[in-house]
């Protein structure tokens, strides 16, 4: 579910030429298709087009920045009325956003920020906030370990490097730990948001350090796959190593209620049906808020028995 937040931003909308009939066409410069919750995000976004009447121009960047803004260039040739992205990284997107401002091209940011000053270069951003993210997990570790004195250590699967979810997740829980000096975070890397890296990078993390309590992965996924790297080192998930994660998607749910993660802040993928609204919105020239923010929650292991059978993704 989303909410609608803060100020509207200018309703001078308007498009690029577009298409002749009265379909808008779309186009959608994805990530990648690196875990579970981009794969949901994918089809929630294809499925909403469709049933918006949206004419969807969609690509697979890979997880590229430069992939990204090729797939950007040749929306802004092709005259589409509207690209839509979630950036890969939150930085280097000016040249290529002011290049679609300039071909009067609007354009919407989905699930990931940019750290453009001019915030006149896209209409409006919907997605999560990260750092609320990182908050919670911080607050579940500090209340599964409150009262007790002795050092906790912690390692970090951290997101794709310069992306907004690694950056802000990583911020809001040191945030909070931060105060208590026996939480230390003794090793964080980058796994890069898949299951893959997850594995690898944990396997180094075990072989390194004799003692690690807790696990604090950016996403469900490299959760995951740290999961098969602690079982291989004959470590019991969950319970020899504390496990925290980001999204909730199916397979970290079913990990979460078989007792091998121990708590999920959720993540929210199904943006499709807001983004699609708010193109038509933009399109038309209407005004929308600059902000829109996805409503979340977090999950236990009792929860996630109790929502697993509903979980849609
Ligand atoms: O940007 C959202 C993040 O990207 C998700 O948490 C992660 O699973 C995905 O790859």
């Amino acid at each position: 579910m989303l909410i609608a937040g803060l100020a509207a931003c200018g309703g001078d909308g308007g498009s690029g030429s577009g298409s002749s009939d009265d379909k808008i066409t779309m186009g959608f410069a994805q990530v990648g298709a690196e875990s579970g919750w981009r794969t949901a995000n994918t089809k929630s976004i294809q499925e909403a087009a469709a049933s918006a009447g949206i004419d969807l121009k969609f690509s697979d960047a890979q997880q590229k920045q430069e992939n990204q803004i090729k797939a950007i260039r040749s929306y802004i040739t092709q005259r589409v009325d509207i690209i839509a992205f979630s950036p890969v990284v939150e930085s280097g997107w000016d040249t290529v956003l002011k290049e679609a401002k300039d071909a009067n091209i609007p354009v919407i940011l989905t699930d990931r920020a940019v750290d453009s000053k001019d915030t006149s270069l896209y209409k409006t951003f919907i997605g999560s906030d990260f750092i609320i993210e990182g908050e919670r997990a911080g607050e579940w570790l500090k209340k599964e370990y409150e009262g007790k004195t002795d050092p906790v250590n912690i390692v970090e699967l951290q997101g794709t490097t310069g992306a907004a979810p690694a950056n802000d997740r990583k911020e809001g829980f040191a945030k909070v730990i931060g105060a208590d000096p026996k939480f230390k975070v003794i090793a964080s890397q980058t796994g890069d948001f898949t299951r893959a890296k997850g594995k690898e990078v944990m396997e180094a993390f075990l072989k390194a350090n004799p003692k690690i309590d807790v696990l604090y992965a950016h996403n469900d996924d490299m959760g995951l796959g740290a999961i098969e790297a602690i079982e291989a080192a004959g470590k019991k998930p969950g319970v020899d190593i504390r496990i925290v994660t980001v999204d909730a998607v199916k397979d970290g749910m079913q990990a979460l209620a078989d007792g091998k993660i121990n708590y999920i802040v959720e993540c929210s993928p199904l943006l499709g049906p807001q983004l699609m609204d708010l193109a038509k919105k933009v399109v038309a020239g209407e005004s929308v808020p600059q902000r829109v923010l996805t409503e979340e929650t977090t999950f236990t292991q009792e929860q996630a028995k109790a929502a697993l059978p509903e979980r849609k993704y």
